[in-house]
Parts: structure tokens; sequence; C-alpha cells
């Protein structure tokens, strides 16, 4: 393992994940004394339009894949219309390889709850929903604690401080799909029905849950806001780049000696971040990664200086998304890694539009004759042809994230695919596996 030097860990900026190790750091004495609840007070004096326009000011981004302007999103929320509004948390990280969401509503729940108090207040919301992911049982009773703690010290329910604001939170668990991530599948789910996306227009802002104004936004975005207020916009934007400010929680998983979350500036490198995590594991050397989770297209060892922020990503062919950076070595074949990728896709895919539900299905049996060594130059084609008709023809985000590593891993690593085709490469799947069990 290789130790950073002074000028990498300077890279560190632990904002977020700054009380992540305190002893008993998610009980809400030790939050109280690490600043905790301050920024409620603070905001619960201003007006909430100001609050609005200072999330804008910060150029606050979500941090649940997209990057949408949150004060933005925030703004767009009618207000005198007589109608309830609601803040819901998405706290259902499904994203292959993302792990920030979970630890922070582990380690520090009542940063999330501060934040949702705040949120609600800046959008007039009198009730709340933080939407966890069902697997998810230690930190949803993490968060369930907390919650409560907030209610027994007056920081939710009536009169929330002596402010006139009243919020009720409810924390519900999801049942564990993927697709319950994409945020109108998620109102769905928390109304009762099946979790299946929406078709929008009309978007959340105005038909949201129970067909009320709703703001989405995930758990980082809104655990941001308490940060904000206290230390102010132009703070807040002295980490990060000009359009992606902010510190962001990066995880990290793969072929690395220290796996895990390290909270920098937006714009670090995979470069920074690897000597951060110690370097690759011995023997191993950097042949692939994903730059925001699997549904993000893959990069190479030439993208290792690629800032990651929203934009310099983009630029590099990829996408952000959840900074979830899993790295694999030239002992990783990427065509096996994007066949296991697919499994999941066509496993979750909810099955409501064409492309997404068939497009995965045929994807997952070509690649499985590819691997058992039956393969020809043809399903290559196959392959691109069937991305190119999931791509944009999906009703969600999930058909079009699954062709990411399709099209890049053929892009960047076509020779490896070759290599099962033409004999070079033995057999990763048995003639049973080519068959499948569904
Ligand atoms: C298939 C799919 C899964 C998603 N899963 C999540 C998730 O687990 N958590 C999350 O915050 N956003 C997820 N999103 C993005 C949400 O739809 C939405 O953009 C996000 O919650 C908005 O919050 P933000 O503006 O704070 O980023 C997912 C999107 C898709 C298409
Ligand atoms: S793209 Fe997939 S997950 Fe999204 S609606 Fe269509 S079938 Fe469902």
């Amino acid at each position: 393992m290789t130790t950073p030097r002074p000028e990498t860990l300077a890279k560190l900026t632990p904002v977020l994940t700054k009380r992540w190790l305190s002893p008993d750091a998610w009980r809400i004495g030790t939050y109280e004394k690490l600043d905790g609840y301050a920024a409620l007070r603070k905001a619960l004096k201003a007006h909430p339009d100001d609050l609005i326009q200072l999330v804008k000011d910060s150029g606050l981004r979500g941090r649940g894949g997209a990057g949408f302007p949150t004060g933005l999103k925030w703004g767009f929320i009618p207000q005198g219309d007589g109608k309830p509004h609601y803040l819901v948390v998405n706290a259902d990280e499904g994203e292959p390889g993302t792990c920030k969401d979970l630890p922070l509503m582990t380690h520090d729940p009542h940063s999330l709850v501060e934040g949702v108090i705040i949120a609600s207040y800046a959008i007039r919301a009198n009730r709340a929903y933080i939407y966890i992911r069902g697997e998810a049982v230690h930190a949803a009773r993490r968060l369930r604690n907390a919650v409560q703690e907030a209610y027994a010290k007056g920081y939710l329910g009536r009169n929330i401080l002596g402010s006139g604001f009243d919020l009720e939170l409810v924390v519900h668990s999801g049942a564990g799909a993927y697709i319950c991530g994409e945020e109108t599948a998620l109102l769905d789910s928390l109304e009762g029905f099946r979790g299946q996306p929406r078709l929008r227009p009309p978007f959340p802002a105005t038909h949201g849950l129970y067909a009320s104004p709703t703001v989405v936004n995930n758990v980082g975005t809104i655990a941001s806001v308490p940060y904000i207020v206290l230390g102010g916009a132009a703070w807040w934007k002295t980490m990060g780049t000009e359009k992606s400010s902010g510190p962001m929680i990066y995880s990290l998983s793969g072929r690395i000696a220290n796996p895990g979350q390290f909270e920098c500036s937006m714009g670090v490198t995979l470069r920074e971040l690897l000597e951060l995590a110690g370097g690759m594991q011995p023997g191993h050397n950097l042949k692939f990664w994903t730059p925001g989770g699997s549904s993000t297209p893959l990069l190479t060892a030439e993208h290792l200086d690629v800032p990651l922020d929203f934009e310099s990503v983009a630029a590099a062919g990829s996408i952000l998304g959840t900074t979830a950076t899993q790295i694999f070595s030239d002992q990783d074949c990427p065509v096996y890694a994007t066949y296991r990728w697919l499994e999941f896709y066509h496993h979750e895919s909810c099955g409501k539009c064409t492309p997404c539900r068939e497009g995965n299905y045929w994807m997952v049996r070509v690649y499985r004759r590819i691997l058992s060594g039956q393969g020809t130059h043809e399903d290559l084609d196959t392959l691109l042809d069937t991305c190119d008709n999931i791509l944009g023809r999906s009703f969600c985000g999930l058909g079009d994230g699954a062709t990411s590593s399709v099209t890049s891993s053929l892009q960047y690593f076509k020779q490896d695919y070759l290599d099962y085709i033409e004999g070079r490469t033995a057999p990763k799947l048995s003639d049973k596996q080519l068959v499948g069990a569904h």
C-alpha cells in the first residue's frame, strides 16, 4: 500500500463526513455538540424564499446522479397554491458500486434530518418522507432513532423551536427494487402502488406525491443544506469547480488497497483518489473504471487525470453519476464485468417499456454466447444495434444506463470480445450457463 503525499492528503475536504469518526456520531447529543441543529435555528429566522435563493447561490447540484441544480428545483414549487407540499428524500441508493448515502445515514443521520427540516421549511412542506431501500436495515434503524430523538427535542412536530412551523417526518422502507430509486417510480411505490416510472410531464414539482407539488432530492443533496446555511454560499463555492461546486463523497471499490468513502472537492482526479486509497492492490494495474456507477460509460487508464466534476467527465465521454468509482485491473475481464451488470439491469428492468425489457433480455443471452466461446462476429453488431434501440428510446434512465458499459467496453476493449469469439480466451461460462436460469 502506498502512503499518500501531504499535497494529496490536502485534497480531502471533510464536510459531510466530518463527524463520521466521532464516538456515537449518530446520537443527538454528539450532533448538537458538533454544531448540530445550529443551522436549523438560523434557517427558521430567515424567510423561506431567502433560503431557496441561498441554495441557488451556492450552486449546489443534486447528488443523486443527474446533477440538477437544487435551488432551481425548489423554486419550481408553486407557492400559495393551497395544496399540500411534500419533500421526499431519495435514500434508495441502488446504483451498483455506490456507497455514500448509506454510510452517511448510518454515521450521521441527524445531518439528513436537519437538512430535511430546513428544506421543508424553504418549500413550505409540512410533511416529509425519507424513502430508504429495504435491505438497509441498519441505516434505517439509525435513521428512525434519529427522527425519534429529533421529535423528543422539539426539532420535529408542531411549532418547531417556537417558530410556528410544523413538520411530520416519516421514514419509509422500500422493498429493494432498483427502479424505485427513479424518482417517479419511488413516488408510486410510496403511494402503495407497484414502483414503475410515471410519464413526464407533469413533473413532480407540480404533480408529485398524491398529485401535489413535491421535491425529490438525494440524501447527499439534503444533508449538504445545513452546511450551506451555516457556512454560506461563498464558502461552499470555495470547494469544487465553477459549475460543480462543493465537496462530494466519492466511493471507491474494487482492486485498490483501501476501499471506502473519500470526500473531496469536486474536480479531484482518479489519480489523486487512488493515491488517497493507497494505490492499486499489489500485482494489479488499472484497466478500466466507472466514474459514477455501472450506468456510466467505462473509462480507462488514459482518463486518470480527468477532473471528476459534471462537465469534465461528460467531456471525456462518460457521466459523473453517483461518483461511485469501481476500479478494475488487468486481471479483470471487461466482457464478463459488462455481462454481470447486464444481468442486473435485466433483473431490475420493471418491464414497462419494450426496448429495456426485451433489449436487456436478449443482450444477456448474446453475452452468454460470447462468454461460452460460441459467439460470432455478428454478435458484436447485434449488441451495438440493440443498444441503439434502447438508448433514448426507453421510458426511463434504467434502459439508457444499461447500454453504457456495453457500448463503452466495445469502444475500448473490442479485442477482449474478439479473443473470446476467435478462441484465444478460454470460455468463462459453461454450456449449462449459456442457456441460463431464466
Ligand atoms: C433507474 C434509476 C435509479 C435511480 N436511483 C437513485 C437512487 O437510488 N438515489 C437517488 O438519489 N437518485 C436515484 N436516481 C435519480 C432520481 O431519479 C432523481 O434524479 C434524484 O433522486 C433527484 O435528486 P437530486 O436532484 O438531489 O440528485 C435514479 C434514477 C434512475 C433512472
Ligand atoms: S426503461 Fe426499463 S425500468 Fe424504465 S420504464 Fe422501461 S422497462 Fe421500466
